[in-house]
């Protein structure tokens, strides 16, 4: 008996979408095992470690449970939300712990987030609700009075400015957090949130020698791309002036209420060689 031929293909598109059909199948059947993974069959394949929860679900229960919200307004908080989104996993500093903590460590997934504060007591309590979160305690050695002082004292001391410029253990310059853990000046910082210390007063520490710092880390960055920079209560003398002054008012590029967001980029070498446009 003569053997059948098999019919031939003569048309390469039809060859062409059963290629693609079968490619779609593989890829939505590796797609449902996936899916499943958390399923009786495949529960058993994957080791989770349930002695520590991740910060999300945390976060979750606690803002499900509990009546204490953050201080910034919706409005505001979905500046920050955007910029981790864009960015994240990144690493993220942030002055000042609050109700908003958890959330913050949660909206930067995988990423390293660490807040710094000035009240160990308010540390101690915030812990006892996030206690997963990285927390640095911080003495600042300036006072709010002494704003206006401390803008005359940078520009006189050299180590305030280039080339003589640094910040671990730079306790001359007045404006420089010189003893902050290694961790934090060894990291480069892809998001800074100005949110503390407390300066509603005189005699308070006020946020100069936050923001300064945060200005020399963002200029001082040597990894691609700019250092995201957010400060809030913009509507407070002293956080207006020093923002325009060392963040500068070129590099804004959102106001929303109470909350001043820049994009710093890295100094260049002529920046650094000129000193009094060193920030600005
Ligand atoms: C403006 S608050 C930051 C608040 C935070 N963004 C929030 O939404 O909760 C800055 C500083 O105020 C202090 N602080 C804020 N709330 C406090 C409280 N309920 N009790 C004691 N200190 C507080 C902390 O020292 C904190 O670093």
């Amino acid at each position: 008996m003569k053997p059948r031929r098999l019919p031939s293909i003569d048309r390469p598109w039809l060859v062409a979408t059963l290629a693609a059909a079968v490619m779609i199948a593989v890829l939505m059947l590796i797609g449902s095992f996936n899916a499943t993974s958390n399923s009786a069959f495949f529960c058993r394949s994957k080791v989770v470690d349930r002695g520590i929860m991740p910060v999300q679900l945390h976060s979750i229960l606690h803002y499900a449970t509990t009546r204490a919200v953050p201080q910034q307004s919706a409005r505001e908080v979905h500046v920050t939300f955007d910029v981790l989104f864009s960015i994240y996993p990144c690493n993220f500093l942030v002055f000042g712990l609050g109700h908003d903590s958890l959330m913050w460590a949660s909206l930067n997934p995988n990423g390293f987030t660490m807040f710094l504060e000035e009240d160990p007591n308010w540390v101690r309590t915030i812990l006892t609700k996030a206690p997963n979160i990285r927390v640095h305690s911080v003495e600042y050695k300036t006072h709010v009075y002494d704003a206006k002082n401390l803008l005359a004292h940078y520009k006189t001391e050299p180590t305030c400015l280039p080339p003589k410029l640094f910040l671990n253990g730079n306790t001359k310059c007045r404006l420089v957090l010189s003893d902050l853990p290694n961790e934090i000046y060894s990291k480069e910082w892809d998001v800074i949130m100005i949110d503390g210390p407390r300066g509603y007063q005189p005699e308070l520490p006020g946020r100069m020698a936050a923001i300064y710092t945060a200005a020399v880390m963002a200029r001082l960055r040597t990894r691609p791309g700019v250092t995201h920079v957010i400060l809030h209560d913009v509507n407070r003398r002293v956080e207006r002036v020093y923002a325009e002054k060392f963040l500068c008012k070129k590099h804004l590029v959102k106001g929303v209420e109470r909350l001043w967001h820049f994009a710093i980029p890295s100094a260049t070498k002529e920046d650094t060689k000129k000193v009094n446009t060193f920030f600005c």
